[in-house]
């Protein structure tokens, strides 16, 4: 069955006071519209569609750049939620098979849930997807009959009797395209709020002879988010489920709520992340690192055996082979390390290649940036680079070469060499002595004053 991906992202978010369209806004590194595509990835969608109006050139671009091969629907006037659903029809010509409608500020569906929802309408032409609500608040109610969902009811049109139900709807449905389309043609804005409402395609249906039914899940999966206050919520959410993966996966988190993942952080076995670690967007992590104290890494790969900081940052490009070690404030970006090379202390390392076990000396910068461009720097297998080394891009040195501590290297070394590129020093025998005296009879004179 083939399954095509519509999601809802063209609601204003008032309540965000913000100049970023609500779905924009991010949960652990993401926009929120990408957890929700996320969400029905796994049932490998063969169109996804995003709905947006407000702010919609933002969030098309977002869609993009997430995944090229999304296509955009545009909701001038956000007439409702059947109304939007409406607006992917033109996206959706040809396409023949299931559709599965989410909100783009609902970031938490299991895709789990929504597999559930696709074997569920073997049985039924519409499936919903409910909820049992500890508050029901302003939701929508599932009126049931039996296994069978007669209707949506708007908690706005509701009756007193009606409100007592604490099966809410989610807002995820899922439904044949056509009949779908179909359905939704039916729709009237005839209601207290005067909007399409999509959630009468259920009623429709039945009217129609069809069937509906529902699939539950908890509560928080369906939780949408509306404020800042709310992001912070489904923020929290996040990164618990995360850090509770991440354990479960065999990964030691020394304390767990002080470690920050990305939507996409993947951590192997048996390695161990000491607190206050972040990860960005695009880190990989293989089995058997260790990652010291607060470190920040992010678009970057660490292989088995590697021990990061404590205080390291890898940015987006680094690449360590295996047993590679980097140590406190080292920066790491756009550079391949080779296996079990080192570097330890206050270095800078951009736009580089670094060969197997050299080692890279305590201030070591490769100066990559000459105010306008980037150059690489390339550093051989064993070579040996002194402390607080400049290595001035484009620059090579060769394998099991050396730097002398201090040097300005601006050309090539080849292999085995030794380069040295700074002033040679001058001792004055006796000199300071007889400068302190001096620097010290001076300050006593000006005592006198
Ligand atoms: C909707 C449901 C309600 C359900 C609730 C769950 C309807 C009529 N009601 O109510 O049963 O309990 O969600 O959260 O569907 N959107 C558009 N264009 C529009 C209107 C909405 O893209 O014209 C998008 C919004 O951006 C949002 C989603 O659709 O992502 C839901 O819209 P919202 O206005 O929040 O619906 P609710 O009134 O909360
Ligand atoms: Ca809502």
């Amino acid at each position: 069955m083939s399954i095509a991906l519509v999601i809802l992202a063209a609601g204003q978010g008032t309540r965000m006071n913000s100049d970023l369209p609500k779905v924009l806004h991010q949960i652990a590194g993401a926009p929120m519209l990408v957890h929700a595509i996320r969400a029905g990835e796994p049932l490998e969608p063969s169109r996804i569609v995003v709905v947006t109006g407000h702010g919609g050139e933002a969030v098309g671009k977002a869609a993009l750049n997430y995944q090229p091969g999304i296509k955009i629907a545009i909701q001038d006037q956000q007439l409702g939620t059947a109304h939007a659903v409406a607006q992917a029809r033109d996206a959706l010509k040809g396409f023949e098979g299931d559709v599965i409608v989410l909100y783009g500020d609902t970031p938490f569906i299991r895709p789990e849930t929504l597999e559930q929802m696709q074997a569920a309408r073997a049985a039924h032409d519409v499936v919903v997807l409910g909820f049992e609500a500890a508050d029901p608040g302003r939701y929508g109610r599932l009126v049931m009959n039996g296994q069978n969902l007669e209707r949506i009811v708007e908690f706005k049109d509701a009756t007193e009797e009606e409100r007592r139900i604490t099966l809410c709807n989610s807002g995820v449905v899922a439904a044949n395209a056509d009949v779908l389309f179909d359905l939704i043609d039916g729709v009237s804005n005839e209601n207290a709020s005067g909007e399409y409402y999509l959630t009468d395609i259920v009623g429709l249906a039945r009217s129609r002879g069809m069937s509906a039914g529902t699939v539950t899940c908890a509560e928080a999966e369906t939780m949408g988010v509306n404020s800042r206050a709310e992001l912070t919520v489904a923020e929290g959410l996040f990164q618990a489920r995360a850090r509770a993966e991440a354990l479960e996966d065999g990964v030691t988190l020394v304390a767990p709520e002080t470690v920050y993942f990305a939507y996409d952080t993947a951590i192997g076995r048996d390695s161990v992340v000491e607190p206050n670690v972040v990860f960005g967007p695009g880190a990989s992590v293989e089995s058997g690192v260790k990652i010291r104290a607060f470190s920040h890494l992010e678009g970057c790969h660490v292989s088995r055996g590697g021990v990061i900081g404590p205080y390291a940052r890898l940015r987006p490009g680094a690449e360590l082979a295996e047993d590679v070690k980097v140590g406190n404030f080292v920066e790491i970006k756009a550079a391949r390390v080779d296996r079990a090379a080192k570097i330890n202390h206050l270095t800078y390392i951009g736009d580089a290649e670094i060969g197997e076990e050299a080692n890279i000396g305590a201030g070591t910068v490769t100066c990559n940036y000459d105010g306008v461009l980037k150059h690489t720097t390339r550093i051989g297998a064993r070579a040996f680079i002194g402390s607080s080394t400049m290595l001035v891009a484009p620059v090579s040195i060769g394998d099991d070469a050396m730097t002398g501590s201090g040097s300005v290297i601006t050309q090539d070394v080849e292999p085995g060499a030794l380069a040295l590129g700074r002033s040679r020093q001058v001792t004055k025998p006796g000199l300071a002595r007889r400068l302190f005296e001096v620097l010290k009879k001076k300050k006593r004179d000006q005592g006198t004053h």
